[in-house]
């Protein structure tokens, strides 16, 4: 009957669905955070989430803009006979946790599916859609990722944009503003309806990996020509940051890091906190990129010019200014230029590095940078004061 009720309200639904509906007032520019997944897997626990909010404070993530700590799969336990969703032994108290965690002046988040089982085969949320937002607000949490998973077992895909709504009705009659995640690896085009089902975000491909070719995939091939479906309060997802994760260089991290800016993606770092070492520290607090991320207009960059390893991506920023990144992906380092007419510009600007944290001076014309290996240089472009 619930499969019969969603088909028909999905079929409803499709017929007059719009992008950029969600109104809950959250996310107006990409969440920035910490979840528990990419470093940890199932392997988490209370004292580890409480670790993680002590770090974001003491590295000064939480400074430079980091909010949430998401509790991602495998924090829970069984139901009860009334069917209330609890937390398993490892989590012997969420609300006391969230309190930890907003004592701390950051945000709490909390993961949960659409189907019976999540992923990692706990206890989905499916037939206890409000029940189980009921609980999550009255624990306090403040983000929830809404995983597709075993969702596959109940619904078909058609019937994801009224499975998603059917969660993003019950967080909003909540009355807590919690900002809602879809995952369900982009299928359905779900930048086309992921807003209009309550989404502040939606991820846009499957899993990300710890290595190169994954960042690549996920954060270059697959995001062409969605920048369009995003903007304040709803955004394109690519993942979980790798950064500080695997074998990454240290170029490898700055581009990875400096691409989800230019796609104003969710910040979320995925790297163990209390094992950072300087290097990822102050990659993921930089914040001349992070402002590029948190740019106020939100709006997405897009690839201007691809030849061979070179890929140069732009992004219109506050004050008529202009993010530029400049990738090599390329197995030598390599000297590039890049005419301003390619960008449109037409006037004098100034640059900035915003790797180096450096002035580059002027240019009326062309700008050209030396890149390296599976690196990136970001610039920060302005309209030069006229003289
Ligand atoms: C899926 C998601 C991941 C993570 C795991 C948890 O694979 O895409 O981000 O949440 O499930 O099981």
């Amino acid at each position: 009957m619930k499969s019969l009720t969603i088909g028909l309200l999905s079929v409803i639904f499709g017929a007059f669905a719009s992008a950029h509906a969600q109104n809950n007032g959250l996310a107006r520019t990409p969440p920035m955070g910490w979840s528990s997944w990419n470093a940890f897997g199932c392997d988490v626990d209370d004292l580890k989430i409480r670790q993680a909010a002590d770090a974001i404070v003491s590295s000064g993530m939480r400074d430079a803009g980091y909010e949430y700590v998401n509790i991602d799969d495998c924090w829970q336990g069984a139901r009860d006979a009334k069917g209330e969703i609890h937390s398993n032994a490892r989590f012997p108290d969420m609300k006391a946790l969230a309190d930890y965690v907003h004592a701390k002046g950051l945000k709490i988040g909390i993961y949960s599916s659409p189907g019976p089982k999540t992923c990692a085969g706990q206890e989905g949320s499916f037939r206890h859609e409000w029940q189980d937002a009921a609980t999550f607000a009255a624990w306090g949490m403040d983000y929830l990722k809404y995983d597709w998973c075993y969702a596959r077992l109940v619904y078909s895909n058609r019937e994801m944009p009224a499975a998603y709504k059917l969660m993003g009705d019950a967080l909003a009659k909540t009355g807590r503003k919690i900002v809602y995640s879809l995952c369900q690896y982009g299928r359905e085009d779900v930048w086309k309806w992921g807003a209009q089902v309550g989404g502040n975000l939606w991820r846009t491909t499957g899993d990300i990996l710890p290595n190169y070719q994954s960042i690549l995939a996920v954060g270059f091939a697959q995001q062409a020509g969605l920048d369009r479906y995003a903007g304040p309060g709803h955004w394109n997802d690519p993942d979980m940051l790798e950064v500080g994760n695997g074998q990454l260089t240290e170029d490898e991290d700055r581009l990875h890091f400096t691409m989800w800016a230019m796609l104003a993606a969710p910040l979320i770092a995925g790297n163990n906190l209390t094992r950072m070492n300087p290097r990822i520290q102050a990659i993921l607090t930089n914040r001349e990129v992070i402002a590029i991320d948190q740019d106020p207009l939100g709006i997405e960059g897009h690839r201007v010019w691809q030849q061979g390893p070179v890929d140069i991506w732009a992004r219109p920023l506050a004050n008529h200014n202009t993010g530029v990144a400049i990738f090599n992906l390329g197995e030598s380092a390599r000297s590039v230029t890049v005419e301003l007419s390619e960008l449109g510009i037409s006037q004098e600007v100034l640059v900035r590095n915003l790797w180096t944290h450096q002035n580059l001076g002027t240019s009326h014309d062309e700008i050209t940078v030396e890149v390296p290996v599976h690196g990136v240089v970001a610039l920060r472009i302005a309209v030069a004061p006229r003289r």
